[in-house]
């Protein structure tokens, strides 16, 4: 294969799956059922609850460590909420699924799990494995596809890499969990075909024993209920299905606080409840239930003995030979930033995009400010730092290119948090601030220096006894005017900034769930006139009602700004006298996250107003869309070129950079069909009986879609270089296709084939990721979706809308 640019170089090299150190052997079974034998059920059940929020309590006298699990899916967090051990912040899952590249998920799994063996990290919460049911899924960003073939195929590959690092994955939220609002309750309504052929079809591919899967170690039950049985209860999934037809052996974990019953849940099929609160049902209400005769217990030792299974297969069984060391390889940044790259999906281009030596370029849009690197919830990792696309650009376009950059529009709803660089812990002179957790009386129960003003902490990590935190920090303003500050959160707030200003609010939840308050606080905000370099100390302290279950609250802040009509305007004059002007529109995590769905799909504020106007203002606009679930994009065939970024982690700014400027190629294709409008979007919400009935059957997605509704269609993408599909031929389960890479330069492409019959609508049949060099032929083999039963017509093409071969099968 001929080189090309180096991040494509990385991006090769990446598809190759990484590690060669041999698979953990099967666990010596007759060795865990002697430990087994060792243990009360007083011991027993307590290993099946969380000791913490994200661990397991050890068992010395059989040799068994503390199991630690960690979130995914966008990296790993670790146990703490707190910003002291950073992590890799990759791209968002559905980023890699555009990559339709399953080598490339694998690789990306074994450094989730490399980094995870650096954080003491055995088990990952994560792949999330849902589907695309609808765009308005506030975790769509999490999830791969509306394809169950392509969202299979990734999720296989991701857990594989996982576990060859020696780290369990989890696959989550099985099943049925494909949107937010009301997820604790609903109960999702699905026929037997539509579970088979799409929900089950990516968790059966992850966690059947390999070969037939990828033999994932832990699966994870959802919150939600399925044909009138919550998940972790629902025995005919969890114990039928799960454990019996596809022979899973390893961990069925419950969402955090998804187990609600003792008896119900633990004859269901949950093997471990976590996070283990103190009112857990399970514990000694389930050791309880045991002697009574309502829970056998051979089935608690056949969750023990699957707790112990997946011990000895993360290594954290004294005595079980763990798996070959495995630490984060020094070149993590490249490999994120080729991923960004390899995943960006470029919808539209006129001939604009790679910018050739740019000099002069108006950057602009609220995403270009607040650049979103990730969505919200619970796949949250705090990265050590954010490469911006400013940043981004600057390094690629050179110190001598003029760049101007504006936000133009002001679209989100709570303030961004108070940006570290304004930041001095007043006790340490660091960047930063200081977190005080006080008792009653104001005794310092803990001081710890932190990299945000945010405190999120769930019981692990909150101090026995403390009734009051403070957020205190010193803020130099970077410019003079007026500044506005908020605190966050819900509960009591005294706000405090400088001598001016002493506020004491309650801020109340308006509605929705827990988490939902969590993810996004209401506000109380206050504005203040202060000069630029004069120091001011700021304190945000939070009195708690009672013993807290979580603490969550922060420091808002926004600097002086322009009305918005003038910063709109000042950003179109830019566009204007610029050569180029780049919009960096998007989402945030307010509006994509875990907890709640969206309500519209249209970019927040006035976006959509600021693109037509700096498109009508200068014909070189190159739009770049940083959001993670589709949007609406009415001004999309009136720009130069619209590159869909995702929310794509930390090197983010440089791929997008790289993109742009085409040192490296825009490797995405849509892994999910972009409506044109909102109008006949499948909704995510439940009925008044708490029923989501998913009547559409298998009709999803492009399944669903008329023509005219489809914006841009499943599959589609563009590259820097043109493809001529030549032949095509088919035996055996396998399509050979056979492109010429027709463009001036190297390229990638995926060349995808679909199946189509009288009973058959069209449907993704396998694809395959191919490269070649200017004027190169190449013949792709693709392996055919093996549940595809002949006689059907398979065609080849550029995506779903643009098929161009076709054979006769069967
Ligand atoms: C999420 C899971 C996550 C768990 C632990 C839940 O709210 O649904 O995806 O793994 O929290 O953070």
């Amino acid at each position: 294969m001929a080189k090309g640019t180096a991040a494509e170089d990385t991006a090769a090299e990446n598809t190759a799956a990484e590690d060669t150190a041999p698979r953990t052997a099967g666990p010596d079974e007759a060795d865990l059922r002697e430990r087994l034998g060792r243990l009360s059920l007083d011991e027993k059940v307590g290993l099946l609850t969380g000791a913490g929020f994200w661990t397991l309590h050890p068992i010395e006298k059989i040799g068994l460590a503390s199991l630690v699990l960690s979130d995914g899916p966008n990296g790993i967090r670790g146990t703490s909420w707190d910003g002291h051990d950073p992590s890799l912040l990759f791209p968002n899952p559905t980023a890699l699924a555009a990559t339709w590249d399953p080598g490339l998920a694998e690789a990306t799994g074994w450094l989730n799990g490399a980094q995870a063996r650096d954080k003491g990290v055995h088990v990952q919460l994560a792949p999330t494995v849902n589907l695309h049911r609808t765009p308005f899924g506030g975790r769509h960003f999490e999830n791969y596809s509306e394809d169950p073939l392509l969202a299979s195929r990734i999720a296989a590959g991701f857990v594989r890499g996982v576990q060859s690092a020696g780290v369990a994955a989890t696959v989550k939220h099985f099943v049925g969990n494909d949107s937010e609002t009301d997820r604790m309750s609903y109960d999702a309504r699905i026929d037997d075909r539509t579970l088979d052929e799409l929900y089950l079809r990516p968790f059966e591919e992850a966690a059947r024993a390999e070969p037939a899967g990828a033999g994932a170690w832990a699966v994870m039950a959802a919150y939600n209920q399925v044909n009138g049985a919550t998940m972790t209860e629902n025995r005919p999934l969890l114990t039928g299905l799960l454990k019996e037809r596809w022979g899973f052996d390893g961990v069925v974990v419950s969402d955090w606080t998804a187990v609600r019953s003792t008896e119900a849940a633990a004859l269901g099929g949950t093997d471990l409840e976590m996070p283990g609160l103190p009112w857990s049902p399970w514990r000694d209400k389930l050791v309880a239930a045991v002697r009574d005769g309502r829970v056998p217990e051979e089935l608690i030792d056949d969750k023990v003995l699957r707790v112990l299974r997946l011990a000895a297969r993360v290594g954290a069984l004294d005595g079980v030979p763990g798996p070959p060391p495995v630490t984060t390889p020094d070149d993590a940044r490249e490999r994120l930033r080729a991923l960004a790259s390899t995943g960006t999906v470029l919808l539209r281009n006129n001939g604009t995009l790679p910018l050739r030596a740019a000099r002069g370029v108006a950057l602009i849009g609220p995403n270009a400010v607040r650049f979103s690197p990730q969505g919200g919830g619970s796949a949250h990792v705090d990265p050590a730092h954010v490469v911006t696309p400013y940043e981004g650009l600057r390094r690629a376009l050179g110190e001598d290119a003029e760049i101007t950059v504006h936000s133009g529009v002001y679209p989100h709803a709570r303030l961004a948090p108070l940006p570290l660089a304004l930041m001095t812990d007043p006790e340490t002179g660091e960047p930063g601030a200081r977190a005080d957790f006080l008792d009653a009386a104001g005794g310092v129960l803990l001081t710890d220096h932190r990299r945000a003003a945010r405190i999120l902490s769930f019981t692990d990590d909150i101090p026995e006894g403390t009734r009051q935190v403070v957020i205190r920090t010193t803020v130099t303003p970077a410019a003079s005017g007026l500044h506005t500050f908020a605190a966050a959160g819900i509960g009591e707030f005294e706000l405090r900034v400088g001598p001016d200003i002493a506020q004491v609010r309650t801020l109340s939840a308006d509605g929705g769930t827990m988490v939902e308050s969590l993810m996004r606080p209401p506000e109380h905000r206050a504005e203040i006139d202060l000069p630029a370099g004069r120091a001011v100390p700021v304190e945000l302290r939070h009195t708690l009602a009672e013993e807290p279950f979580a603490i969550a609250f922060g420091l808002g802040y926004q600097e002086p700004h322009l009305p918005e009509d003038e910063e709109l305007a000042a950003a179109v004059e830019a566009a204007r006298t610029a050569e180029t002007a780049v919009v960096i529109v998007g989402t945030h995590d307010d509006v994509e996250s875990e907890g709640f769905d969206r309500t519209s799909l249209a970019l927040p504020g006035r976006q959509d107003e600021l693109v037509a106007a700096v498109a009508a203002a200068n014909p070189r606009t190159v739009v770049v869309v940083n959001a993670g679930a589709p949007v609406l994009m009415p001004w999309r065939d009136d720009v130069a070129a619209v590159l869909w970024a995702w929310l794509p982690g930390q090197e983010g700014g440089d791929a997008i950079a790289d993109v742009i400027t085409g040192a490296a190629e825009p490797g995405g294709r849509l892994p999910t069909t972009f409506p044109v409008t909102e109008t006949g979007v499948l909704s995510p919400v439940p009925g008044p009986d708490g029923t989501l009935e998913y009547s559409e059957g298998t009709a999803i997605g492009y399944r669903h879609y008329a023509p005219e509704d489809v914006a841009y269609p499943f599959g589609h993408g563009l590259g820097y270089t043109t493809w001529e599909y030549e032949s095509m031929t088919a035996a055996g389960g396998t399509a050979e296709v056979t492109v010429r890479n027709t463009g001036n330069r190297r390229g990638r492409e995926i060349v995808q084939c679909y199946a189509s019959g009288p009973a058959l609508p069209v449907r993704l049949a396998g694809f395959a990721a191919a490269e070649a060099g200017p004027g190169e032929t190449i013949t792709v083999p693709i392996e055919l979706d093996p549940r595809l039963d002949g006689p059907f017509r398979l065609h080849a093409g550029r995506s779903i809308a643009d098929l161009v071969l076709d054979v006769e099968i069967g």
